[in-house]
């Protein structure tokens, strides 16, 4: 049922009269691979195409989570999945070690309830050096009010969403180079583990306070690796407690101008 709502939903996304020139972009993508002579597409791109749409539609962040473990098997592929996302190969090209690594921890496990009061002491600490930078500076005070506010709430109620809030939390490890572009190959690497998440259907969130952590020498003690040597992310995985609909975006012509 649920797929089926999906496919219509991606199909009349797609013929949407205003949307031309997303429409005629993507029917690109889907006839790339034509039966020669003929301008007919193979059933297997456009079969591809859907599915991929599909997934890019579905994936949301979630941020509540079921209590059951989903299988190791998925946290694997998913895991896979983000080795798959490209690295800065010129940035880290010359190192012996390879550039990536992944830290799996279950909630209630004995690395997550010794990492639990270093994160939250990380929360307590940048929420007062922001206060302190705001108290100074007017601008600052503006753009980051929301956020400071966002921190007071996590210090009152004593949990960082996403950590310990799901069966999984993962934190990525990225090793820096030069130029440090280490956050930008996270980030890719993320997306490719949230867009595999979404296809084994479960509930994905992205945990940033993590990439706080990387200067923690107790909290990469935990994790193994040096402090200083690299950059982290990290997410929660779990069964989601309820399906998200699809992602609203503004439609490709209100934020894309096709350049002479
Ligand atoms: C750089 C970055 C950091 C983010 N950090 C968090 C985070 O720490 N916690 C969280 O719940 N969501 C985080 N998000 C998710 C965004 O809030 C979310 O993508 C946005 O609200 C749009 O919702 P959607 O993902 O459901 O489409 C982050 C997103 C980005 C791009």
């Amino acid at each position: 049922m649920r797929l089926h709502h999906r496919n219509i939903s991606c199909i009349s996304f797609l013929s949407k009269a205003p949307y031309g020139h997303l429409c005629a972009k993507l029917q690109e993508q889907v006839w790339v691979k034509t039966v020669p002579g003929t301008g007919m597409c193979t059933d297997r791109s456009e079969q591809k195409n859907v599915t991929l749409d599909q997934i890019l539609a579905d994936r949301r962040s979630y941020r509540r989570f079921r209590p059951e473990y989903p299988p190791e098997d998925a946290i694997r592929r998913i895991i896979h999945a983000g080795l798959l996302a490209p690295f800065a190969a010129a940035a880290v090209g010359n190192s012996t070690d390879y550039f990536r690594r992944f830290f799996v921890m279950k909630k209630g496990s004995q690395s997550m309830t010794a990492a639990a009061p270093l994160v939250m002491a990380e929360i307590h600490r940048m929420s007062e050096n922001l206060h302190e930078e705001m108290k100074n500076n007017p601008r600052l005070r503006e753009r980051a009010m929301g956020f400071a506010q966002r921190l007071a709430m996590i210090k009152k109620q004593g949990i960082v969403p996403g950590f310990g809030t799901a069966p999984y939390y993962i934190v990525v490890a990225e090793r820096k180079g030069y130029p440090p572009v280490e956050l930008q190959s996270l980030a890719h690497c993320m997306e490719n583990m949230w867009l595999k998440a979404t296809a084994l259907e479960l509930g994905f969130q992205l945990v940033s306070i993590t990439s706080e952590m990387a200067h923690n020498p107790e909290f990469c003690n935990i994790l193994g690796i040096t402090p200083g040597e690299w950059e982290l992310m990290g997410c929660a995985i779990g069964y989601p407690q309820e399906i998200l609909s699809p992602s609203i975006r503004p439609p490709v012509e209100e934020v894309t101008r096709w350049l002479e």
